[in-house]
């Protein structure tokens, strides 16, 4: 009933904003007090009936995907479309009872404003969009300037997209997204795609796969994978432009924290998030890590690079008609790089495969606590000292006595 993550899970992103030094109230009064000024919407449940829902017009492939997580008292939508390039918004709502409401005429059309509605609107605690909207490649070479001369991006709005009703698994809750370009002349994508697989969950845990990013029944997962494309160099790197939508006068910032090598990601010290406004509101998380191989093992791990957040005018950007249809015709994006590898090491050379995992959520961001394999081990690290120091004690406190009682402390 109340908000669900451990405190300890919470803590160190509550920090990140704490009082000025003298002041610090604890954590957990933070905690609480940010709790309870959080809207209904925004405090989290801990499991959610979940729903995968495919509207659909007659004669029109079948590429708009409504997940709706409903709690005791909020609803999150997830509207996730390919009507343009991949997007999708988020809508986090203070009731049960919210429902998306398409107007098909509007947002089939060229001016698809107010094509989708989140109603009753007052119920609307937060809401925002990401769109998807260039496959960038690079050539890796040339190392002088990383990441290398851009070659022409592919814009994602000009890809054919699947009907993803042919990937929709209830089981999983989850669907993919695959495209490849409409034109393509040379053939790069003749054997290949591009993929977005749109995963949601009813309560919290960690995937098999990795990075293994921890969630919770208010995220939402996306796999983007390139596979079997035929590169334009022998050493191309590929990367992803992403689009959000801007708030005020700035752009949100990519917060890097730092981690601890855990079983669930080994090697991998560092999870980037993109927090839309003061927590807690939405936020974007990733490791900074993509696979060249589909086994996703730590030798096909390579570094992904996300560069700030710039500014961008929405004429710049392929059109979303899913972020227009909710927003309106809104002027102000941002939009942020990801390049995936460097040009030396493994690389989507090897296997043409590339893979990036996103988690997407409203409310507070997981927070990864330590796993109890790491626990046990910090537990004996540091125990036998400890252990050592209060056996001696106890031997010499206890000298003139029979030590058997005791025997087994040390
Ligand atoms: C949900 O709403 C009910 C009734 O208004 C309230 O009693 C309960 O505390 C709420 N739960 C949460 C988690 O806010
Ligand atoms: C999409 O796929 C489903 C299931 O295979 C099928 O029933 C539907 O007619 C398809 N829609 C279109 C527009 O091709
Ligand atoms: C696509 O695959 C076929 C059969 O495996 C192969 O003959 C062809 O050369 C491939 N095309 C490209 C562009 O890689
Ligand atoms: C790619 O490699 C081949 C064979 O190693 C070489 O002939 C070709 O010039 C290279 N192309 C580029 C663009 O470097
Ligand atoms: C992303 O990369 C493209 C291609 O190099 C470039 O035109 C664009 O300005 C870059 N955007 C950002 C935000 O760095």
């Amino acid at each position: 009933m109340t908000p669900r993550l451990p405190a300890a899970e919470v803590a160190p992103h509550v920090l990140v904003w704490g009082a000025p030094p003298g002041c610090a109230p604890s954590p957990m009064l933070l905690l609480s007090l940010l709790l309870s000024l959080a809207p209904s919407g925004l405090r989290g449940e801990e499991t959610r009936q979940v729903y995968l829902e495919v509207p659909g017009w007659p004669d029109r492939p079948q590429n708009l995907l409504h997940i709706r997580a409903v709690g005791p008292n909020s609803t999150l939508h997830y509207v996730w479309g390919s009507l343009g390039p991949p997007a999708v918004v988020l809508v986090a709502t203070n009731t049960p009872h919210s429902v998306l409401r398409i107007d098909w005429t509007r947002l089939l059309s060229p001016e698809p404003e107010g094509g989708l509605a989140v109603l009753p609107k007052d119920s609307i605690q937060f809401s925002s969009a990401l769109i998807f909207t260039r496959l960038l490649e690079f050539d890796g070479s040339d190392s002088a300037e990383p990441p290398g001369k851009p070659y022409a991006p592919y814009p994602l709005d000009e890809f054919s997209w699947n009907n993803i009703t042919d990937s929709l698994h209830p089981a999983t809750l989850s669907a993919t997204f695959r495209g490849y370009p409409k034109h393509d002349p040379a053939g790069a994508f003749a054997n290949g795609s591009l993929a977005f697989r749109v995963q949601a969950f009813d309560r919290a845990g960690r995937p098999t796969r990795p990075p293994r990013l921890l969630h919770t029944a208010d995220t939402c997962q996306l796999e983007v994978a390139l596979a079997g494309a035929s590169p334009r160099g022998n050493h191309s790197l590929f990367g992803i432009e992403v689009a959000t939508l801007g708030q005020g006068p700035g752009c949100p910032v990519i917060q890097e924290q730092r981690s601890i090598d855990d079983e669930y990601s080994p090697a991998v010290f560092q999870l980037d998030q993109l927090l839309w406004g003061s927590p807690p509101s939405g936020f974007v998380q990733w490791r900074p890590v993509v696979f060249s191989h589909e086994q996703a093992d730590r030798g096909s791990a390579l570094s992904c690079r996300a560069s700030p957040l710039h500014p961008t005018l929405a004429r710049a950007l392929p059109r979303s008609s899913v972020v227009r249809a909710f927003f309106g015709p809104q002027q102000s994006y941002c939009t942020f790089n990801l390049t995936f590898g460097a040009s030396t090491g493994p690389g989507y050379w090897d296997q043409h495969y590339l893979s990036w995992s996103l988690l997407l959520g409203v409310g507070p961001p997981p927070v990864d606590a330590l796993s109890p394999l790491i626990l046990g081990i910090m537990a004996v690290a540091l125990g036998t000292p400890g252990l050592l120091l209060l056996g001696s004690g106890l031997a010499l406190l206890l000298r003139r006595k029979p030590p058997s009682e005791y025997r087994s402390i040390t």
